[in-house]
């Protein structure tokens, strides 16, 4: 008589446990991306986040339970005291701005310095996943950092780019979903970060050269040649750039509309001349 052997059942994978923190300017809208991802909900009143607020929540990744225990950070300065300790043994960081508040988005480089403090001089900051929100998306009429000026940057850095609205829900489910992936691959590759994620797919020429053009005050500028150059400099400086920029070897956001601009800009300075 034949054994009734039961099936062997497939081993469930280890749970995990980790830890993400949210940073970003004061009123940015921290507090309610996580609201809406974890209550479904949005409250339209201000309720400044007093130092830390902490939850725990579950997510399935894959064939992993995660336990998630989220520190979500008061953003204004006031509290430094209170978050500072809060930065260590961190697996991802929410990073937030608002597209309407300039400040904001300038702002986010002293975030990653204050963390950077912080972890102090043997603290890894390669080993984290940054998913940077441009949040409040739905008030595109105070709307003053566009896609690509947002994606720019967070892209040279390796970081992940969600624009997002906690008001409307749009962008949270799809930003938490990947984040939460990113964080598992992270894990399960040792803390190392896959390589295909590993550096931005355009140099940081390129980034610097989209910003410059952006931020140039005109023509001469754009092309980076003196005012009442010649012809001959002009267009050896738009080669250069067009080399630098074209769009079919160039990925980084707003390249095309960098590249736009260059040739605009010699157009109309060759047209005045002789
Ligand atoms: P601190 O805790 O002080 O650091 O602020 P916070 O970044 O947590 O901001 P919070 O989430 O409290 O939101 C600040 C204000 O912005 C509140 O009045 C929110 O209702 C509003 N807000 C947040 N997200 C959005 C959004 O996507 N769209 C709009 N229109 N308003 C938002
Ligand atoms: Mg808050």
């Amino acid at each position: 008589m034949e054994a009734n052997v039961p099936p062997k059942r497939k081993e469930p994978a280890k749970s995990l446990r980790i830890k993400v923190i949210s940073m970003g300017n004061a009123e940015v809208g921290k507090s309610c991306i996580i609201k809406r991802y974890c209550e479904k909900r949005f409250v339209s009143k201000y309720l400044a986040t007093i130092g830390i607020d902490y939850g725990v929540t579950k997510v399935q990744v894959r064939d992993r339970e995660i336990k998630v225990n989220i520190f979500d950070m008061a953003g204004h300065p006031f509290f430094y005291e209170v978050r500072n300790e809060f930065y260590k043994d961190t697996q991802g960081v929410i990073l937030v701005y608002d597209v309407g508040q300039k400040d904001s988005f300038d702002a986010l480089d002293s975030w990653l310095a204050e963390m950077k403090q912080e972890l102090g001089p043997h603290g890894n900051m390669d080993n984290i996943v940054f998913v940077v929100c441009a949040n409040k998306i739905d008030c595109t009429k105070h709307r003053c950092i566009d896609e690509s000026e947002g994606r720019l940057w967070a892209e040279s850095k390796g970081f992940l780019y969600f624009e997002t609205s906690a008001q409307t829900g749009e962008g949270i489910n799809e930003m938490f979903q990947t984040f939460y992936v990113s964080i598992v691959d992270l894990c399960e590759n040792g803390g190392k970060r896959p390589t295909a994620n590993n550096s931005a797919s355009f140099t940081k020429e390129q980034a610097d050269t989209i910003r410059r053009i952006r931020n140039s005050k005109d023509s001469w500028d754009m092309l980076g040649v003196r005012p009442g150059a010649s012809r001959e400099e002009v267009n050896k400086a738009y080669r250069k750039l067009a080399v630098l920029l074209h769009p079919d070897k160039c990925v980084a956001p707003g390249s095309e509309d960098a590249f736009k601009a260059v040739v605009n800009a010699r157009t109309a300075l060759l047209k005045n001349i002789k």
